[in-house]
């Protein structure tokens, strides 16, 4: 059952490396509701038994001969029953006749665990093949086509009444994305990560409506983002393409979003209001786009927000209300780097005590850290510099020296620490340089703290 298990844990693992110290999750895709009713889930007598006859459809097995021949693995024709001489890629289960038929087909050395076939990159492409095999349900290519790029067939648009999860991350295939794949009205899982994918996401893709995860990120996607609206979606990744225009209102439909990743487009306007209906929303991640508008009243209802990155959006000189994040109770990781922001620092930062992570480096507050961060008792990280705050640094001596490299106040008016507060040598010369003790002149130009000696 190795790839039906690999979906989720992908999901998983992506999560994890996003949020490395939130507490692990897993997402559940179960194939209870499956259509093809034909099909008997369990044990598959086809290893061990061969006296009750199981035996490979044959226009299946020729189906597969040809999709192994495709991807350079002309071994397999060599197996008399590939259902019977299974490898680590293939999953078959009987029917009621005891007839044997493919359910997941899949490529790639993804890592150490999973040995799936690998494709000959030189010469691998999708057979179309793959159309004979009517119970597929899975679909998976890692980094198979990289050296012989072409488009994405439009004949995957035929597996619509059995394909629940594709997969075809890093395969360097190029043109758009087909407008058939909205014919795979049951897909739960579709994965095109990382290939040289142009045009616009197809309209038609909003009617994959059962899916839970939908990645389209690191391609050259140009156009507007479609009105999407998912209710079951749980992970939604555009990141790192070229798409325009605003974040979509339909967004606040997606009600069981998990992590929505919008990085590194090139979107305009604002937040839109609805995305308080995110409850469930853990990472939100829209750095390096071009939003100007200010942060919606709403967004503060985001309850269950550990990740919010809005780094690299210049925010046309805004100030933060003092109540931006009250709601966020379990926010672990704040970002917002180079925003254009000024004013002072909300003193309710301070209040988020789950708070391990804080960007506000490159904005342009003034007036003093407030002293509420001394209340963050996990903060492990936190960038202040280049902006232009003075007076003492509200931190416990055990909060710098634990931070040290990961302290960052350099570059403002005047910042200074209160003597005996135990900060001598635990700030780091190259990330907090010219921050002296409050009771002497401090070296650095312009600052508003020079008291006499
Ligand atoms: C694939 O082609 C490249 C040249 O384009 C060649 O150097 C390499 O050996 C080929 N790999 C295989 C597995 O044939
Ligand atoms: C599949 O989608 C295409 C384009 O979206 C459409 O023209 C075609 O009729 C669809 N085919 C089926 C079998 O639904
Ligand atoms: C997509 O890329 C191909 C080249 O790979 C180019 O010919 C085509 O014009 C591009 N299409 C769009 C919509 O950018
Ligand atoms: C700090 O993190 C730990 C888990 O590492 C957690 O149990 C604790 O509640 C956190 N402290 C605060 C003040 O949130
Ligand atoms: C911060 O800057 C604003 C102008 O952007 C100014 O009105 C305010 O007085 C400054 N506050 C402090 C404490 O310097
Ligand atoms: C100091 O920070 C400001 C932003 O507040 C930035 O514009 C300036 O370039 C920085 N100066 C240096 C020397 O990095």
């Amino acid at each position: 059952m190795a790839v039906q298990y690999f979906s989720p844990q992908t999901l998983l693992l992506t999560l994890s490396i996003l949020l490395p110290l939130v507490r692990p999750f897993t997402v559940i895709t179960s194939d209870s509701d499956v259509p093809s009713s034909a099909l008997i889930d369990g044990p598959q007598p086809a290893f061990s038994t061969n006296q009750n006859g199981a035996r490979t459809d044959p226009r299946e097995q020729e189906a597969v001969y040809e999709i192994m021949r495709a991807t350079g693995n002309d071994w397999a024709t060599d197996i008399s029953d590939v259902c019977r001489g299974r490898w680590h890629g293939i999953e078959c289960m009987p029917d009621k006749e005891n007839v044997q038929h493919v359910v997941s087909l899949s490529f790639g050395a993804l890592s150490d665990d999973t040995a799936f076939p690998t494709c000959d990159p030189n010469r691998s492409y999708v057979s179309e093949s793959i159309t004979k095999l009517p119970h597929l349900r899975t679909l998976f290519f890692f980094r198979c086509f990289s050296n012989n790029p072409g488009r994405i067939p439009t004949f995957l648009g035929q597996l619509g009444p059995t394909l629940q999860t594709l997969v075809l991350r890093d395969n360097g295939f190029v043109g758009p994305i087909p407008s058939e794949l909205g014919n795979l009205t049951r897909l739960r899982i579709l994965d095109l990560h990382k290939n040289n994918l142009n045009g616009s996401i197809p309209v038609s893709l909003g009617r994959l409506t059962g899916l839970m995860s939908l990645d389209l990120s690191w391609n050259k996607l140009t156009g507007s983002i479609p009105g999407l609206s998912f209710p079951p979606l749980n992970v939604l990744d555009l990141s790192q393409n070229l798409l325009m225009g605003p974040i979509p209102s339909s967004i606040g439909g997606c009600q069981s979003l998990i992590k929505m990743d919008f990085s590194r487009n090139q979107l305009t306007g604002s937040i839109p209001d609805s995305i308080s209906g995110l409850k469930d929303l853990i990472l939100m991640d829209i750095s390096y786009n071009r939003l100007s508008i200010l942060l919606p009243a709403t967004l503060k209802s985001l309850n269950s927000l550990q990740v919010l990155n809005l780094k690299g959006n210049p925010m046309a000189t805004t100030s933060l209300p003092n109540n931006a994040f009250d709601g966020m109770r379990g926010l672990m990781f704040l970002i917002l780097s180079n925003m254009n922001m000024h004013g002072s620092i909300p003193e309710s930062i301070g209040r988020l005590s789950n708070l391990r992570v804080i960007y506000l480096d490159g904005n342009r507050f003034n007036g003093s850290i407030p002293n509420s961060f001394r209340n963050l008792r996990n903060l492990s990280e936190l960038r202040l510099n280049d902006n232009q705050l003075s007076g003492p640094i509200p931190l416990e001596r055990e909060t710098v020296w634990r931070m040290k490299r990961k302290l960052r106040l350099h570059n403002n008016s005047g910042l200074c620490y209160n003597p005996n507060s135990g900060f001598e040598d635990g700030l780091d010369p190259s990330f907090s340089s010219g921050i002296g003790s409050c009771i002497t002149p401090t070296p650095t130009p312009g600052s508003t703290r020079t008291v006499q000696p």
